[in-house]
């Protein structure tokens, strides 16, 4: 992996673009954007969970920016949880298999349950999530994804609260990352290969 010292964005052509090592990365959603959407996401969840405290099950490692976010939009009494699941390990192609490697430490029986998710792709992840904790017995069970991409899916879409919809593309940032890198990057860019 090529390192560079410092992250810089360029403009190319009239767009913001990053080049870091072998990868260019070109913006799809903006800092403000993001954060303006997260608002409106918070108010629309605090709005429909008046008078009860849900679980937020965050879906580590690539919510956790998203999650950081949000809750602090929420006017209500909520748990916070983690679960770390693997389904991609470095490469940009699903692999299909879907492992927990860190489970809730919290039960959620009873309990309304919202899984926070960075970003939904064929939807694998997600229905295996669901699947896994619908077996546990909450008293419900919801999705909030920041990202939901245009694919083709046999299965019907199970995201009830959605940051954006974005083309079918490779996208990083604001916690998500190729190769367990670009976490950090304050927006959401796709990786562009020439
Ligand atoms: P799915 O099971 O195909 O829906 O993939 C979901 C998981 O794969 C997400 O939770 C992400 O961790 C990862 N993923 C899917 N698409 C992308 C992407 O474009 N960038 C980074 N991670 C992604
Ligand atoms: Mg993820």
């Amino acid at each position: 992996m090529k390192h560079m010292s410092k992250y810089k964005l360029k403009k190319e052509d009239g767009e913001k673009v990053l080049v870091s090592g072998e990868e260019k990365i070109k913006v799809l959603i903006h800092e403000p954007t993001l954060k303006k959407r997260v608002k409106e996401l918070g108010r629309e969840l605090t709005a429909d969970y008046e008078g009860k405290s849900p679980v937020l099950v965050s879906i580590l490692r690539g919510s956790f920016i998203f999650v950081a976010d949000i809750c602090r939009e929420l006017k209500i009494p909520v748990i916070i949880d983690f679960m770390a699941v693997s389904s991609y390990g470095d490469s940009m192609v699903s692999s299909g298999i879907v492992r927990i490697t860190k489970d809730l430490e919290f039960s959620i029986e009873d309990r309304e349950v919202l899984i926070m998710e960075d970003i939904v792709d064929s939807g694998r992840t997600l229905n295996y999530l669901i699947k896994n904790l619908q077996a546990r017995n909450p008293r419900n069970i919801e999705v909030c994804a920041l990202l939901d991409k245009n694919v083709p899916r046999k299965t019907e879409n199970k995201v009830k609260y959605k940051g954006f919809d974005i083309p079918n593309k490779f996208v990083v940032g604001y916690g998500l990352d190729f190769a367990e890198k670009y976490r950090n990057l304050p927006f959401i860019g796709y990786i562009e290969n020439e």
